[in-house]
């Protein structure tokens, strides 16, 4: 469903000259697979969604999502999508229920159809108590789930989420992982990225790890508990980020 081939998106930036956040990113996410990007802070995680969900072009390499190409046919990647991503700002001064017909209506839904696709995500994710609320008067959790029922009013087979669970607290992140889980079920691809192991554990069929513009190992966590040869997963990863722990009262 997403194959992504040498992604490379290079920065200009004052301070550090040319800046690859990108540096020849692949992998590959199947239908009915919850994939997960699992990297450090400033790894290139939301700079390789952002490439995937056309919003940034790629400096080198492209990605096909069901098959379509992302440069050849930008429109046609965006109605295969739901993006949701941390930083991506909501408009605080409409309801939950303003801003889900907008974006609805934006992909085409119309008459009893977006009745009935409204009514659905409302109820799934727990907004109708506040759903005639403004979003700016929301706390972090209520903006989340509006922003992940947002990328999933259409209905789409590809779901990519720029870290869906941070800062949410337990039964908010419940909630999203039972989502997540359930798009599984219903077959279709999740991208998403986390910096926390035992999210990726929990809900990843596979997972590729990224750090500084590339990815360093693909596979299972089992498949990546044999390649490290560790066992506690912060010792594996930070086996793949080339960074192994020292044992407690070491020097460095
Ligand atoms: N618009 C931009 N201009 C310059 N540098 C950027 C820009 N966006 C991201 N970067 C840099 O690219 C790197 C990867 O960022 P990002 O993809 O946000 O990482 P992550 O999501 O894994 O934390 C970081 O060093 C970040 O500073
Ligand atoms: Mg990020």
């Amino acid at each position: 469903m997403i194959q992504a081939d040498y992604l490379a998106k290079h920065f200009k930036d004052r301070k550090r000259g040319t800046f690859k956040a990108l540096d020849g990113v692949s992998f590959e996410a199947r239908a009915g697979e919850v994939f997960g990007l699992l990297g450090p802070n400033g790894a290139g995680k939301t700079t390789t969604l952002r490439v995937l969900a056309t919003v940034l072009k790629p400096t080198g390499g492209t990605a096909r999502i069901g098959g379509v190409d992302i440069l050849r046919d930008p429109g046609r990647v965006r109605r295969q999508i739901g993006f949701t991503s941390g930083d991506m700002g909501q408009y605080g001064r409409l309801t939950p229920l303003e801003a889900l017909s907008f974006f609805a209506r934006l992909n085409g839904l119309e008459g009893s159809t977006l009745k009935s696709r409204l009514h659905d995500v409302i109820d799934r994710f727990g907004i109708a108590s506040y759903a005639n609320t403004k979003i700016d008067k929301l706390s972090t959790g209520m903006k989340q789930k509006v922003a992940i029922a947002r990328t999933v009013i259409h209905d789409p087979p590809v779901l990519i989420l720029d870290e869906p669970s941070s800062g949410l607290d337990v039964p908010a992140s419940r909630l999203i992982e039972e989502f997540i889980l359930s798009a599984k079920q219903a077959g279709k691809c999740i991208l998403f990225s986390t910096h926390i192991m035992e999210e990726a554990e929990y809900l990843c069929d596979r997972i590729a790890v990224v750090n500084r513009g590339r990815v360093t190992a693909t596979g299972t966590m089992e498949e990546l508990r044999a390649l490290t040869g560790k066992q506690r997963l912060r010792e594996v990863f930070l086996a793949l980020l080339g960074l192994e722990e020292h044992a407690p009262g070491a020097v460095a």
